[in-house]
């Protein structure tokens, strides 16, 4: 299964995409995540791309598809879970005519919906542990007591400034990819509040119900 998670900021894609790879198999790839790694690891990347990132801008479409195909290759094509990615036209156009060259097309994308208030109130109290990825939320999905605070980092574009400018670029450059992918790929909608359970449920059920989509 190769699937896609969209939507704004803070909408869960890297919670569920987690989730999804875990008990479905698939390698999960999120750009966010790739470039984080490259600035952490002070690659070249990754300081072409720092300031971009803080600021909560987009990376260009050649640099991010290159990421992609990059890591792609290394998968060879099998399963996976892109988060955060295609999230411009240019990206959507590339990578549905990379896969399915490559003999292995997107199966389906799912848009979770979730309102800019409840973005402001995720992002603000999330933190992550930059060692195994884990996504936590003070309030929602609290890291283990066990688990070192200090370990855990609150990500400079989840300051508010950020959060509000990820929010425009959002509404402004990717929420407008919508109308591409439903023209172009199966694409479902599914309301992305709720208990990361209930969301959880929500997305397998969407994929469980399209047939064609075996194995999940
Ligand atoms: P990226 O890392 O992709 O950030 P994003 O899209 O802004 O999304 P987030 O990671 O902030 O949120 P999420 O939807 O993954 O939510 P999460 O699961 O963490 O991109 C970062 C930057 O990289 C971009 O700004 C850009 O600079 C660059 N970039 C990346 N991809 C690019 C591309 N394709 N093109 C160009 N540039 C690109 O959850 C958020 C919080 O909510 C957490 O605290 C979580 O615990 C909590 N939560 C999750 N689910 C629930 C729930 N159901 N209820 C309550 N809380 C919940
Ligand atoms: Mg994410």
């Amino acid at each position: 299964m190769r699937i896609a998670l969209f939507g704004p900021p803070g909408a869960g894609k890297g919670t569920q995409a987690k989730r999804l790879a875990q008990a479905h198999g698939l390698t999960h790839l999120s750009t966010g995540d790739l470039f984080r790694t490259a600035i952490r690891e002070r690659t070249p990347l990754g300081t072409r791309v720092s300031e971009l990132l803080e600021a909560g801008e987009l990376v260009s479409d050649d640099v991010t598809n290159g990421i992609v195909a990059d890591r792609l290759e290394t998968l060879a094509h099998g399963d996976f879970v892109l988060d955060g990615y295609p999230r411009t036209v240019p990206q959507a156009e590339w990578i549905l005519a990379h896969l399915a060259d490559a003999g292995a097309p997107l199966d389906a994308v799912v848009s979770l919906r979730v309102p800019d208030e409840a973005v402001v109130q995720r992002l603000s109290r999330r933190r992550t542990d930059p060692e195994t990825g884990a996504i936590y939320h003070l309030d929602f999905n609290p890291p283990p007591a066990d688990l070192d605070a200090d370990a855990l980092v609150h990500r400079p574009d989840d300051e508010p400034d950020a959060i509000r400018h990820r929010l425009e670029v959002y509404h402004q450059e990717t929420a407008p990819v919508e109308a591409f992918l439903r023209e172009h790929v199966r694409y479902f909608e599914v309301d992305g509040t709720g208990t990361l359970d209930e969301v959880q449920g929500r997305i397998s059920g969407v994929l469980a119900k399209d047939r064609g989509l075996a194995g999940i």
